[in-house]
């Protein structure tokens, strides 16, 4: 059952990258790019990024979360701790985040390190999502199997039930993880294959800017 799909070609022509237009600092150039997205495609989940990790087996694997915040210190998404992707962090702090904005024939990759947000931040973000939000961060033992989907349902009225008339507490194994960035990369679509990709690394005091071939 082969499927042919040699037919998908796209050029790339919407815009280019280069060194002397590019922010000196690479969270001002993700700022950019991130805010020209959201002007055009704000209904699409512009802040949707995949999250890669090593797993406890060795395998890499790439799992698609929300970023919930960023600034010059890195980027905030909130999970459970307990998860395979927190138990595949607690062994090796090392990721990949990247995002693709298809509208923008952009994508941007972070490698960099995670560690957990404090308690404070997490009690403050947890409290801010709906009530359903919070119940289901309850629910769900993420990533372990489960019999069947009855088993959320019935969890979920317990939860519901307990919790009617007192607030939700934040699980303790739910929060965010700080991704702290040690090389960016940004790559913007280009005609005919060659399309502008720019790293920074960390060079110092100010980031190194250098043109990757594509
Ligand atoms: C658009 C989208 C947004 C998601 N956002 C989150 C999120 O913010 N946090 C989260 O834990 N899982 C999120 N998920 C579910 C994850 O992709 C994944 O299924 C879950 O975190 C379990 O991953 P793990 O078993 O590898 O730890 C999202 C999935 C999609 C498709």
């Amino acid at each position: 059952m082969a499927e042919d799909l040699s037919d998908y070609r796209k050029s790339y022509e919407k815009s280019e990258l280069t060194i002397s237009q590019s922010e000196n600092n690479p969270f001002e150039q993700f700022k950019k790019w991130f805010q020209e997205t959201e002007a055009v495609a704000a209904e699409s989940e512009v802040n949707a990024m995949t999250v890669s990790t090593i797993g406890l087996d060795g395998f890499p694997k790439s799992r698609v979360v929300l970023l919930k915040s960023y600034d010059e210190n890195g980027f905030v998404f909130y999970t459970n701790y307990e998860s395979e992707k927190g138990q595949a962090i607690a062994q090796n702090p090392n990721l990949c985040i990247s995002f693709f904005w298809p509208q923008m024939e952009r994508q941007v990759i972070i490698k960099g390190r995670a560690e957990k947000v404090s308690e404070a931040t997490s009690t403050a973000y947890f409290h801010s999502r709906p009530a359903g939000s919070q119940l289901g961060a309850w629910t769900s033992p993420q990533s372990e199997v489960i019999p069947d989907r009855e088993f959320l349902e019935k969890r979920l009225a317990d939860l519901e039930k307990k919790y009617a008339a007192t607030e939700i507490p934040k699980p303790p194994h739910w929060g965010g993880y700080l991704v702290v960035p040690t090389e960016f990369e940004f790559w913007q679509g280009r005609p005919n294959r060659l399309h502008d990709r720019l790293r920074y690394t960390p060079g110092g005091v100010h980031w190194k800017l250098e043109r990757l071939a594509p």
